[in-house]
C-alpha cells in the first residue's frame, strides 16, 4: 500500500524546507527550466513544482496540471497556488489520453510508487513523442566522506525533527528507509531506459537528489 500522506500533509511544506535548508526549491527550479506547453505534474503534493512552474520565463504559455493521490495535500496546494489544475489521481492510472502533455514532471514521488514501471509507463504514455519527463528523487550520496554525515542526519536528525515539529517521528522514519532502498543512477537509469526513453542523470548537492532527464521519441 503507498504511504499515505494525508496524514503529514499539513506540516509536509515547513518540513521539507527545513530537512534541506531550501534546497528542495533549488532542485525544482532546476528541474523545470526549459520546459513548455501542457505540462502534468505527477505526485504534485502541496504544488510546490507547479508553483516553480509558474514562475519560469515561459509561464504565461504554460498549461499545468497537477496530480496526486492525497486529497489533504492536493487541497493545501488549492490554496496556496493560483493557477494550474488539481486532480485527486492514483499515476498508476492516469486519466488522460495517449500523448496528451507537452512535458511530465515528478519530484520525490516515484520512489513512494507501489509499482514503479507502471507509474512510469503511465507517465511516458500520456508523454507526447518528443516530449520530456523531468524526475527528481533523493538518493544516498555516493562519496564514502559525505556517507557518514549523510547517515547520521537522515537516521537519528530527522526522525527527531520529525518528531518534534510535526508530530511524527514514524514518517520521517519512513523517509530515509524509502530513500535507501531506492534504486539511483545507473539502475534507475536502466529501469527509464527499458521504458524505451533515452535517460541521463545529474547529481545535485553531493547526488542527494538525482535529476533524471527522460526524452521519449
Ligand atoms: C514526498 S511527496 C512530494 C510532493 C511534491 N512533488 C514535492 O515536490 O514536494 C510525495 C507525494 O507523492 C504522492 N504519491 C505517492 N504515490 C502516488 C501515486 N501512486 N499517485 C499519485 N501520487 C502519489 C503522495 O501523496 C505525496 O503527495
Amino acid at each position: 500500500m503507498a504511504y499515505n500522506f494525508d496524514t503529514i500533509a499539513r506540516d509536509y511544506d515547513r518540513m521539507n524546507h527545513l530537512m534541506t535548508a531550501g534546497l528542495d526549491r533549488c532542485w525544482r527550479k532546476r528541474a523545470v527550466q526549459g520546459l513548455h506547453g501542457k505540462v502534468l505534474d505527477v505526485a504534485c503534493g502541496t504544488g510546490d513544482m507547479v508553483v516553480e512552474l509558474l514562475r519560469t520565463r515561459h509561464a504565461a504559455s504554460l498549461q499545468v496540471t497537477g496530480v496526486d493521490l492525497s486529497e489533504e495535500m492536493i487541497a493545501i496546494a488549492k490554496r496556496k497556488v493560483e493557477g494550474g489544475e488539481w486532480k485527486v489521481t492514483d499515476a498508476e492510472h492516469l486519466p488522460f489520453e495517449d500523448a496528451s502533455f507537452d512535458a511530465i514532471t515528478c519530484a520525490f514521488g516515484v520512489r513512494n510508487f507501489v509499482h514503479l514501471e507502471q507509474g512510469l509507463g503511465e507517465m511516458l504514455r500520456v508523454l507526447k513523442p518528443g516530449g520530456r519527463m523531468v524526475i527528481l528523487e533523493l538518493a544516498t550520496p555516493d562519496s564514502p566522506l559525505v556517507r557518514p554525515f549523510y547517515n547520521l542526519y537522515t537516521r537519528h536528525i530527522i526522525p527527531w525533527l520529525g518528531q518534534r515539529l510535526a508530530g511524527s517521528r514514524e514518517a520521517y522514519t519512513y523517509l530515509p528507509r524509502s530513500i535507501e532502498r531506492f534504486p539511483k543512477g545507473k539502475e534507475f537509469l536502466a529501469i527509464l531506459r527499458r521504458q524505451g526513453v533515452r535517460a541521463t542523470e545529474r547529481k545535485l548537492t553531493f547526488g542527494v537528489c538525482r535529476m533524471y532527464v527522460a526524452e521519449k521519441s
